[in-house]
């Protein structure tokens, strides 16, 4: 193995000619017209509520109640720097999407501007944003559906309704009041003892034991996950019909909330704006980006739309714009109806229309139907975008081919959407809600950073032929003085400022817990401190080289997100890369179809 085949690139016409073709004639996914195709049925329209039907789901429903508990008012100004992040890397991804219009998004992108390796990696690293992501939307989904059931006198025991950590935690911090010498009545009516606490209680004490272990599950997400993979596994034209109307339907929904408690919005409670500080805000990273995650999945979805060059960028945009100041307004409604310290509930826009809120029962019950809805089709996009990314890697031969059979009769990469199908809905069945949303959002954020890294290395464009007037979605604008000027504005304001956090932060002790040790203090600031080391390369390489601005502005803000997700997500995240290169080493750098020139000539560059 030559150090530099690892890197051995595909070029774009050699892309463009692959996804023509298809792989999939070699094992018997030709329909009866001997044509093994996607189907090509998606307009702007429709991918511009694919888009929105990506983006609209757990996070705003759900999480978005923590973050705004922890950040206070203050968090719509994390909704506009992830906007801002995800802005740019939307252009990135819309100026990839138009010159490399295949299945396959950033996997493919990365294939051709980074070469083999790093397609792989990222291509793993996508079944991290997807499936991980897929397996936290369809918790969220539970909870809201669950909810609703018992909003109608339908209770599912709480046994089959939650993971087992989340019940042994709960179970656990209940128990040790009791042993406390409180009577359980006494702890149930304590105001820190929330009903998510309680029902973990409930879940551990009632579910049946097998040899001693309780059995926990969440039922309901295994239920979402399998309904939504039969919907995918019968065709695209389907799911965009049933996509379509969804969309609507919350956006319909969202839009009421919006102006009906813009009606029961009380400016005092905007004071104080930012009761927890920067701290605070940036307590929710993971949830607020993890609201944003979705335009890019628009990409998978290339080879199904009618004029995907000038469809899919606009439709990105669009659908990312549309979000952004859907969820800006409705951060500062939340936080004007009630006050930020009583958001910390799981459905926080049925929450302010209930009781403590506008007390307006109605409208809660229409929030909790839409927000079932509205999850459910965040499961539809996902489950969409995971099977044709293994698609695409299979005919390039990095999986085995069977992972890009085409359905006959469907038309649609049906053991792919199966194999999604379990790799979801197992896992949803056991794991906790805030791991995997951190997970899923590392995941994502470092998609972001390698195709903005793509753009920035220009190299997309070696393979291209260039045509004239060509569209450009990411114009060039020089970064030479404009990138260091941030990174010396930023240090003076952080020294001016905040001296004090500047000295505590290179300091490797911990005032606030004296017992930890330098390595333990120092462990947790690597991703920070590695972000400055790479600010100031990246502040001299604009200077020296005049950077395109864009792409280096998507870069730096996106790393920067991923260093707030905390070392132990890194820690993840690094294993899972690890566990990727490991089989890529076993399987598909030697099947690699740039391992067999023969299987695609001329696919060097
Ligand atoms: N943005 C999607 C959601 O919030 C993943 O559910």
């Amino acid at each position: 193995m030559s150090y530099t085949s690892l890197f051995r690139k595909k070029s774009v016409v050699q892309i463009k000619r692959d996804a023509e073709l298809g792989f999939s004639d070699a094992h018997g996914g030709v329909g009866a017209d001997g044509e093994p195709h996607l189907r090509k049925t998606l307009g702007v329209l429709d991918l511009t509520s694919l888009g929105i039907a990506a983006i609209v789901g757990a996070g705003i429903f759900a999480m978005i109640g923590n973050a705004a508990f922890n950040g206070g008012p203050a968090v719509i100004f994390l909704f506009m720097f992830t906007a801002m992040a995800c802005g740019f890397s939307a252009l990135c991804y819309a100026e990839f999407a138009s010159k490399i219009p295949v299945a396959g998004s950033a996997y493919t992108y990365a294939y051709a501007s980074f070469g083999e390796l790093i397609a792989w990696i990222i291509g793993w690293d996508l079944l991290m944003e997807y499936a991980i992501g897929n397996i936290a939307v369809a918790i969220s989904w539970s909870d809201y559906f669950t909810g609703l059931l018992s909003g109608y006198g339908i209770n599912v025991p709480a046994y089959l309704t939650m993971d087992y950590l989340s019940a042994s935690r709960g179970y656990a911090a209940i128990n040790g009041l009791v042993t406390q010498g409180n009577t359980l009545e006494a702890v149930r009516a304590m105001p820190d003892v929330t009903n998510a606490m309680k029902e973990a209680y409930a879940a551990w004490t009632t579910a049946p034991r097998v040899g001693g272990i309780p059995v926990i599950c969440d039922l309901p997400a295994l239920g979402i996950v399998f309904v939504i993979t039969a919907l995918v596994y019968v065709g695209i034209r389907e799911s965009k019909r049933v996509g379509n109307v969804m969309v609507a339907l919350k956006l319909a929904v969202i839009f009421l909330v919006i102006v009906l408690g813009s009606f029961y919005v009380n400016p005092k409670n905007w004071s104080p704006f930012a009761p927890n500080g920067a701290s605070g805000v940036l307590k929710g990273v993971a949830a607020v980006f993890f609201a944003f995650i979705g335009f890019d999945a628009l990409s998978t979805t290339a080879e199904e739309c009618k004029n995907p060059t000038r469809d899919l960028p606009r439709a990105m945009i669009y659908s990312l714009v549309i979000c952004t100041v859907l969820y800006i307004v409705l951060a500062l409604v939340l936080t004007g109806m009630v006050s930020y310290k009583q958001l910390q509930v799981g459905d926080p826009l049925a929450f302010v229309f209930g009781p403590e809120g506008a007390n307006l029962p109605w409208m809660s019950g229409i929030i909790a139907v839409s927000a079932v809805i509205a999850i459910a089709t965040v499961l539809l996009v996902f489950q969409l975008g995971q099977p044709r990314i293994w698609m695409a890697m299979s005919r390039d031969g990095l999986l085995p081919p069977i992972f890009s059979s085409i359905h006959p009769r469907f038309k649609t990469p049906w053991f792919s959407t199966i194999i999604t199908g379990l790799v979801v809905a197992i896992p949803s069945l056991f794991m906790n809600l805030t791991e995997v949303t951190d997970l899923s959002s590392i995941g994502t954020l470092f998609a972001f950073v390698l195709v903005c890294g793509g753009v920035l290395l220009g190299a997309h464009t070696r393979g291209l032929e260039r045509v004239e007037n060509e569209r450009t979605f990411v114009p060039y604008i020089n970064s030479q003085y404009i990138v260091p000027a941030i990174f010396i504005i930023a240090w003076a304001a952080l020294l001016y400022f905040n001296a004090d956090g500047v000295r505590a932060f290179f300091s490797f002790t911990d005032p606030s817990d004296p017992t930890l040790g330098a390595w333990e203090v120092f462990r947790h600031k690597i991703p920070l401190y590695a972000y400055i080391v790479l600010a100031f390369l990246m502040a001299y390489f604009c200077f020296r080289r005049r950077l395109s601005l864009i792409p280096v502005l998507g870069l730096m803000s996106c790393a920067y997100l991923m260093t707030e997700l905390g070392i132990t997500n890194w820690t993840r995240f690094g294993l899972w890369l690890i566990v990727g290169l490991v089989l890529y080493f076993l399987y598909g750098f030697g099947h690699s179809k740039l391992s067999h020139p023969a299987a695609t000539t001329s696919a060097t560059q």
